[in-house]
């Protein structure tokens, strides 16, 4: 305990609650002091001499002096490296196992006693003392990791050895990714921690490391890009150095990468190719992100302390009665009995699947927070059900391990466990009978408040780890991810006709599988409101497509400014959803004085309009893996000015958005990739690439569409419209659209659309032939 921390935990000491932080602290450091061994004699060690290689399905086994190294190339040619006999699986990232070896990879001998193996889309090369380069198919060095280092315990005490590897990437390159970061969406040099932590409420663009950490890394450079997926969960950082170019004078340095585990084991897998290869890579391999109902895609509303049944009728008309649509609200813990999981506080919500019915004629949905600690307490029937199920962490000694959450004194599901996850998931059957359509996961990293140390559960807490054992060194990272797969079966279960509607704070890589994910308790600032795209950026990069801030910020009370500013970001991402403390002010759009609140309709009548593009977004985001929400460089990461390019998106392939970040800006520099695109508002056409300065008002923020594309949006008639941007004389534009979709397992169609300029005249066709089938609407003016 530092003084910083002393000085806290005497503060807290006034109460009740802070006694039982500190019990919970203290409990934690002991647990592990008695049960965890001590790190004790080491001693390092490297691969050593190639000594041979044997040809295997992929590629091959390197053997070296004092390791191996197992190179297997998948037939999307994606890599696997994995070194001390590491495979696969076990994974929790991957979805379907390990996807089958490429028949056509060969292992062959290379130069100065190295090997290498040779598919068609990839070239692994390993030199003879462990150093691995990963090379296009042309030569180009995409990556070289140097040979690892080890620390084996000497009395052989601990669960195994950590490690250390370091890599390089071109001079050139930039990062993007590592979960959620409040740091980004470009990670500049500095250390990244990889072990999922509920930060302070009210983070801003310094703190790390968040809920949702992974190691996922994207590598943009002009040689090409690459994805490269530690798949270990243990506790680790991830140290970043951009590199620099000696421009012409021959001393560049190269960027590097250090990855230092605390255990677990050493493996890898590298994804290549363009943006959009490298993210269809990354989810053929740990899953298709599950595409939200529809009306998830709309405006959600959100408190922690809505308090009472009326409050919730008194807000959904105040959003009737001023014309300003609504397809969710969410219930916070205020609305459980003493704060415990599946129960209603019936006194103050006394008719919960009413007024859910009611709500549900309105077009509105009931999203319910559920925190996995369930409070340790006889008679409650979760903790009495999970008891008899044998479902709770226990620690080394086998006792139940007990932290301080929100009820008070709690007890943590295993979710590690299939019997466990089996049990959790039926209890969801209680939030449908109360009326909710979707789940909100939170508190999952998972958080024991603690008055100092690690807010979590001790290290040395025991894990099934699907029947292997294990502690929580190993299961910390994955316990969200985990949960995510109980509720989500669950649900499909107990509500086969409807596709599970959740999200998450915590999380891992594969997470998308079970929904998204949401930005946490950022600070209600204009650094908050940076963050808050930052995150959906670097989220969307790290395979999780679904996800937005609480707009507004978490904590405080953001100006009139602010909540517009950052209203006015949030209807353009897929998550769009205003949620604030019990202890800040309010986030409704009419609390803002009368100038805001128009703004506010403003852009609720924007998402409404563009429901269909999200829509369609969230199936390519399936069939794909591509983010509905995109760098800038998506399509062109050779554009090294719109690599560093922070504070504007894609959304799909047709638009550009470009959010007011910073107070009194009424005009703002807009960084466009190639091509020509319209300012939306004022029709004026520009030409990328290059940089251009536009209309930022408070009212609106830039929105710029590319020419030729065709978007999907709610017409006059509430019907499907396709709005097409006027294609440059001579190009194609195109365009999808997804038909055939409902809240159930329907699998829909992408429809694709092109556009072209005939005799002066802009033709829109369906592909296949035929007539669009839908109005068309023009816009833009080519000149
Ligand atoms: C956590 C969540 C926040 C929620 C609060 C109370 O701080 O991040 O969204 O409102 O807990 O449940």
């Amino acid at each position: 305990m530092d003084a910083r921390e002393l000085v806290r935990s005497v503060k807290v000491l006034g109460t009740a609650r802070g006694w039982r932080r500190v019990r919970a602290a203290w409990r934690r450091q002991r647990a592990d002091a008695t049960a965890l061994p001590r790190r004790g004699r080491e001693r390092a060690r490297v691969p050593g001499h190639a000594q041979g290689a044997e040809e295997r399905p992929g590629g091959g086994v390197v053997r070296f002096a004092r390791s191996s190294l197992r190179v297997r190339v998948s037939v999307g040619g994606v890599v696997f490296c994995g070194w001390d006999g590491a495979e696969p699986e076990p994974s929790y990232a991957l979805d379907r196992g390990c996807p089958g070896a490429d028949p056509r990879a060969v292992l062959e001998p290379d130069k100065d006693g190295g090997w290498r193996v040779v598919s068609e889309r990839v070239t692994v090369a390993v030199s003879r003392h462990g150093a691995v380069e990963i090379r296009t198919p042309g030569g180009l060095v995409l990556r070289r990791d140097l040979p690892p280092r080890w620390w084996d315990p000497v009395d052989g005490a601990d669960a195994g050895p950590r490690w250390v590897q370091r890599s390089e990437v071109a001079a050139d390159a930039r990062f993007f990714g590592l979960g959620g970061r409040a740091a980004g969406p470009r990670l500049r040099g500095g250390s990244y921690r990889l072990w999922n932590t509920d930060p302070k409420a009210g983070f801003e663009p310094g703190d790390d490391p968040l809920y949702l950490c992974m190691p996922v890394l994207m590598v943009v450079a002009d040689a090409g890009t690459h994805l490269v997926f530690h798949d270990n969960s243990w506790d680790g950082r991830v140290r970043l150095t951009e590199g620099e170019e000696g421009r012409g004078s021959g001393h560049d340095r190269r960027g590097g990468c250090e990855l230092r585990m605390d255990g677990g084991p050493l493996r890898s897998w590298t994804v290549v190719g363009t943006p959009a290869r490298v993210l269809r890579g990354w989810a053929s391999l740990t899953g298709a992100p599950a595409v939200p109902p529809r009306w998830a895609l709309g405006h959600h509303h959100a408190r922690w302390g809505f308090g009472s049944s009326e409050e919730v009728r008194r807000i959904a008309a105040g959003y009737k009665q001023r014309g300003l649509p609504l397809s969710a609200l969410h219930l916070d813990i205020d609305h459980l009995d003493g704060h415990r999981v599946f129960t209603v506080d019936t006194a103050r919500f006394p008719d919960l699947p009413e007024l859910a019915e009611e709500l549900r004629e309105d077009g509105v949905r009931l999203v319910s927070i559920v925190d996995p600690a369930v409070k340790a307490e006889p008679g409650n029937s979760v903790y009495d059900s999970g008891t008899a199920a044998d479902a709770f962490v226990r620690d080394a000694r086998g006792r139940e391990v007990r932290g301080e959450v929100w009820p008070g004194e709690s007890v943590y599901p295993d979710f590690t466990d299939p019997r466990v996850r089996k049990w959790w998931g039926g209890l969801y059957a209680e939030r449908l009978a109360q009326g909710f359509s979707g789940m909100w996961h939170d508190m999952n990293e998972p958080v024991s408040f603690a008055a100092f140390g690690d807010p979590t559960l001790p290290r040395s807490a025991r894990h099934a780890l699907e029947g292997r054992g294990g502690d929580h060194r190993e299961a910390h990272n994955v316990y969200a991810l985990a949960m995510g797969r109980a509720g989500y079966e669950g649900l499909a279960e107990l509500r086969p006709e409807e596709r599970p509607f959740l999200f998450s704070r915590s999380g891992w890589a594969g997470m998308q599988r079970y929904g998204g994910s949401w930005s946490g308790d950022v600070a209600s600032s204009w650094p908050g409101l940076r963050a808050s795209l930052a995150l959906v950026l670097g989220l969307g990069l790290s395979g999780v497509p679904y996800s937005g801030p609480d707009v507004g910020g978490f904590t405080g009370s953001p100006s009139p400014e602010l909540y517009v500013r950052w209203f006015q970001l949030g209807a353009w991402l897929p998550l769009f959803r205003t949620h604030s403390a019990n202890f800040a002010g309010r986030r409704e759009p009419w609390e803002f004085g009368p100038e805001a609140l128009e703004h506010a309709r403003a852009a609720l009548a924007g998402r409404e309009r563009l429901l269909p593009y999200f829509v369609t977004l969230a199936y390519v985001a399936h069939r794909t893996g591509a983010p509905y929400v995109r760098p800038v460089w998506w399509s062109s990461p050779e554009d090294r000015a719109l690599r560093d390019c922070e504070d504007a998106f894609l959304l799909g392939e047709g638009l550009l958005v470009a959010p007011v970040l910073e107070p009194g800006v009424t005009r703002r520099t807009v960084r466009l990739p190639r091509g020509l695109w319209y300012d939306t508002a004022s029709g004026a056409a520009y030409r990328g690439p290059g940089q251009v300065t536009v209309d930022a008002p408070l009212s609106r923020i830039p929105v710029l569409a590319r020419a030729g594309a065709v978007l999907p949006v709610t017409g006059e008639d509430g019907g499907v419209e396709l709005e097409v941007w006027t294609p440059v004389a001579g190009r194609r534009g195109s365009g999808l659209v997804a038909a055939g979709t409902g809240d159930g397992w329907e699998r829909g169609r992408l429809e694709r659309f092109t556009s072209r300029m005939v005799d002066g005249r802009v033709v829109v066709e369906r592909d296949g032939g035929g007539e669009p089938g839908y109005g068309v609407r023009v816009r833009g003016d080519a000149g």
